[in-house]
């Protein structure tokens, strides 16, 4: 079959068009630097969409708020393992976020004086979440498209990216994609390319990720010889509606909704007495797990309730319309008149593509810069989160360091030349889709897929223990193997989503073999990382970044150091 080749020129090249994405897209145009956005679904559907309570800046309209304090719940939230210097640069930057996205037309809540309202989330002591009842990252998104197109960006929309193109000497000139819509391998050429390809919930079964966060930025890195960060610490979201996963924002909780289990009893009590459910996620979530496990779920079953009851139609309708809204067209259940059933839900990736405070992404995950290479939002490793991120975090994370990049990118771009990209580099891009297109195996992509999901659900969950995680690490790279002989029924390249499905498969088996090494190399609890065999954080051994590279035996580890600066490690109280 003949496979049609398209080139394409520009300074700068953005990948993933969520929030992370379109405000680098942003900060590049205003630069006047000609950029190209590519993604893999129009850029509205991108999953910051689904992102709902609201984005984290002390901005201090709802209390005596600080940076100070925003600062101290981040790095306690990280279970200290989040770098200081880049923790103090975000809350900073925070508030300006704000503004700026307010001054840009966001139509964020507001208190009865006018001003901008805030509202509690876990972990923050602080009612420090700027809000649009609960659809933040939807008014975000949308207000960032619209100016991208204001301001020319060039969108590529509906194009999977199959190579990172890393030359011999070290420097990334682009990326090599298909078109998904109609068919052909294009060729984007930059001086610089900028990752932020969100994160990976797909390779759990229950999850709050849209069906597109299959990773896949992890994966193209891994493949070129490049390290990731902290894969290790997935966050576990602790409202997923039940069997679903579909996110009811933590916002419901913010607003004074709470947590039952099937005696109906505020388990939170025992858990985290002073914050009760808005303690931070990894503890939430293990407090739900540990009821469930425990036979105390609803009827002795896998969930527990959230009860918002209390609240009042009024305020349910105002603050938390969409919650209201998903808990009835897919449970059939109504907060106002019934409780929610909810079960954690594999939310978001701690770790990353590792890079210092500008999004300039590190080849050894350390100093090395690589020139023309840039990171940022949940794909990227700053380290902001450590080893659990809290809630609105993630949002203002991702503008932030998506402006922050962008203007690196802009800075870089002006003095770079365009490096071309090898010939190998689309040949082996070419090989990749006709290894699929071609193959005569008989494995379909959606039984792999399963397969990962119960490995990864199962032994690579809240609890974690050692022997689990070896037989986790064993099972995937069985799998890889398996990925070899998979059967594509669809022999096109239009709209092939049989192609696709199986390229997100690959992609999701290349990194989650680093998740699982990880969790077992790293024996110690931390954040989100809970060993059952290992209950205690292990600040003499442990406090330090896990970085990995994929090799043909297995996945090789190195560390670095964690940034610390004002605070020491203490326990972690709430
Ligand atoms: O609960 C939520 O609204 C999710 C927010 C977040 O992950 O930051």
């Amino acid at each position: 079959m003949q496979i049609e080749k398209y080139y394409h020129k520009s300074d700068a090249l953005v990948v993933g068009t969520g929030l992370a994405g379109l405000r680098a897209a942003l900060a590049l145009a205003d630069a006047g630097i000609d950029t190209i956005t590519i993604s893999k679904v129009y850029p509205t559907r991108s999953h910051s969409v689904a992102a709902q309570g609201g984005i984290a800046a002390a901005i201090a309209h709802a209390s005596d708020d600080s940076t100070e304090l925003h600062m101290w719940d981040t790095v306690k939230g990280s279970d200290f393992l989040g770098d200081q210097d880049a923790i103090e640069m975000f809350v900073n930057e925070a508030i300006k976020t704000v503004y700026e996205m307010e001054h840009m037309g966001v139509v964020f809540s507001r208190m009865p004086d006018g001003r901008i309202a805030q509202r509690r989330f876990g972990g923050h002591s602080r009612p420090r979440a700027v809000y649009a009842a609960d659809y933040t990252g939807h008014v975000l998104l949308h207000t960032l498209f619209e100016q991208c197109i204001k301001k020319k960006v060039r969108f590529f929309n509906e194009f999977f990216v199959l190579k990172l193109v890393l030359r011999d000497d070290g420097v990334v000139s682009g990326v090599i994609a298909w078109d998904i819509r109609n068919g052909g391998l294009h060729i984007f050429n930059a001086k610089a390319t900028l990752f932020a390809t969100g994160g990976f919930g797909r390779a759990f079964k229950i999850t709050s990720n849209s069906f597109t966060n299959t990773g896949d930025g992890l994966a193209l890195v891994l493949r070129e010889g490049l390290p990731i960060e902290d894969l290790e610490f997935v966050q576990f979201h602790p409202t997923g509606l039940y069997r679903l996963g579909i996110l009811v924002t933590e916002g419901a909780r913010g607003e004074g909704g709470y947590l039952l289990n099937g005696k109906g009893e505020r388990f939170m009590e025992r858990y985290a007495p002073e914050r009760m459910e808005l303690a931070p996620r990894d503890v939430v979530a293990r407090a739900e797990q540990t009821e469930i496990n425990e036979g105390r779920g609803i009827d002795g079953k896998d969930y527990v309730y959230l009860d918002l009851r209390h609240l009042g139609a009024e305020k349910i309708k105002e603050r938390l319309p969409q919650i209201r809204e998903l808990a009835m067209n897919f449970l059939g259940v109504d907060p106002i008149e019934e409780p929610i059933p909810i079960q954690p839900t594999a939310h978001y990736q701690m770790g990353g593509i590792p890079t210092t405070k500008r999004g300039e992404v590190l080849g050894d995950g350390k100093t090395e810069i690589i020139p023309g290479f840039y990171a940022a939002g949940e794909a990227a490793c700053v380290s902001i989160h450590g080893a659990n991120r809290l809630g609105t975090n993630s949002q203002q994370e991702a503008i932030t360091m998506g402006r922050i990049s962008g203007q690196a990118m802009a800075e870089f771009v002006k003095k770079a030349a365009l490096f071309p990209i090898p010939k190998e580099a689309v040949e082996e891009a070419e090989a990749h889709v006709r290894k699929y297109l071609e193959g005569k195996g008989s494995v379909r992509p959606f039984e792999l897929r399963e397969k990962l999901h119960e490995i990864m659900t199962g032994k690579v969950g809240i609890f974690r223990n050692e022997k689990d995680l070896s037989q986790a690490v064993k099972e995937i790279r069985e799998l890889e193997e398996e990925i070899h002989h998979i059967h594509v029924e669809d022999k096109g390249m239009k709209f092939n989503l049989d192609l696709q499905e199986a390229l997100e498969t690959e992609n999701l088996l290349v990194f989650s073999e680093v998740i699982a090494a990880g969790a077992l190399n790293r024996r110690e609890s931390r954040g989100a990382h809970y060993r059952v065999d290992y209950p205690k954080r292990d600040d003499e051994n442990w406090l330090k970044h896990t970085l990995a590279w994929k090799t043909p035996e297995g996945v090789r580890f190195d560390y670095k150091p964690v940034v610390i600066t004002k605070y020491q490690p203490q326990e972690r109280k709430y």
